[in-house]
């Protein structure tokens, strides 16, 4: 009976194993289940925006995204600047589906302004590919605003883990402006500049009180004018569509036509000059 008792006592200690396995079990299921839904509804998001892009570009207005470390106060300022209720919350990748605004700047000028995933130390590779949605977002924008957290005692180890991973998506060739946020939180908003002597062009504001959005505005036009580069190119009459772009998005300053093509002077967005380089004069 001692025996028996054993063999039932042993049956039992597995029979009380048995379906926490199997519940570790269908955890594991639904768990890869979970994965493989986010996966498909990340290509989704990724989709839709690849197409909101497209039909922007059409558009031609500027595109202005937002980077940050996470909590920087990205979604507070395109909330504030744009007058738009857009979804903040104090956590970690809170804007996993990038939100776009549109803004005025002093004058005529407007922009589109981004929100993007909050950036955090060593971004892993698969997370960069999980981000591929908002990062693309980044990488076609015109300029960047880097918003970074004045009050926080690593602001600076913080600021350079985003501009490491803009090297990493290849987007370091974009315009940056600094942006130093929440100095409401500082005694002396004045010192805000000192606290990060690296950054000298840098804009301080308070995205949460409103603080600093003139200059903000300012800098954002100047920074995007900025972008464009003088160049004098000889077009074949072969090339309509570069012609057709000079015209629409470039601002000519000297048109003449030659017996091959047609001479313009002038300056185009940085961000199509590449295009323009083999028929440069
Ligand atoms: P992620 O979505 O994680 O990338 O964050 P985020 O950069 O979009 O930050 P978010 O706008 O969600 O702000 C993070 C926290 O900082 C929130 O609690 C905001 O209320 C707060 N915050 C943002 N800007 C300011 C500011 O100018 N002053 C103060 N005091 N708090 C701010």
């Amino acid at each position: 009976a001692g025996g028996g008792g054993g063999r039932a006592g042993s049956a039992g200690g597995v029979g009380l194993r048995g379906p926490g396995e199997k519940q570790l079990e269908v955890d594991r299921r639904d768990i890869g289940r979970r994965i493989s839904f986010i996966k498909k509804e990340l290509e989704k998001v990724r989709a839709h925006r690849s197409r909101h892009r497209s039909r922007r570009k059409q558009t031609q207005i500027p595109v202005v995204a937002l980077v940050g470390y996470t909590n920087a106060g990205k979604s507070t300022l395109l909330n504030k600047i744009s007058g738009a209720d857009v979804y903040i919350a104090d956590k970690l990748f809170a804007t996993l589906d990038p939100t776009t605004r549109s803004v005025n700047l002093p004058g005529k000028t407007k922009i589109l302004l981004t929100d993007t995933v909050g950036f955090i130390q060593k971004l892993p590779t698969n997370l960069i590919a999980a981000f591929r949605a908002t990062l693309e977002e980044i990488s076609e924008a015109d300029l960047l605003l880097h918003v970074i957290d004045i009050t926080h005692n690593n602001a600076y180890a913080q600021s350079e883990a985003v501009l490491n991973t803009l090297k990493d998506i290849e987007a370091d060739h974009i315009p940056i402006l600094t942006i130093m946020n929440k100095i409401d939180l500082l005694e002396n908003p004045e010192s805000a500049k000192d606290n990060l002597e690296e950054f000298p062009d840098a804009v301080a504001i308070s995205a949460f009180k409103g603080l600093g959005f003139e200059e903000l505005t300012a800098m954002i036009s100047k920074k995007l004018f900025e972008t464009y580069e003088k160049i004098k190119v000889e077009l074949p009459y072969t090339e309509g569509a570069l012609i057709a772009k000079f015209h629409e998005v470039g601002n000519i300053e000297n048109l003449q036509n030659s017996r091959r093509g047609v001479i313009i002077e002038g300056r185009i967005p940085v961000r199509i000059v590449a295009k323009y380089k083999k028929f440069e004069i």
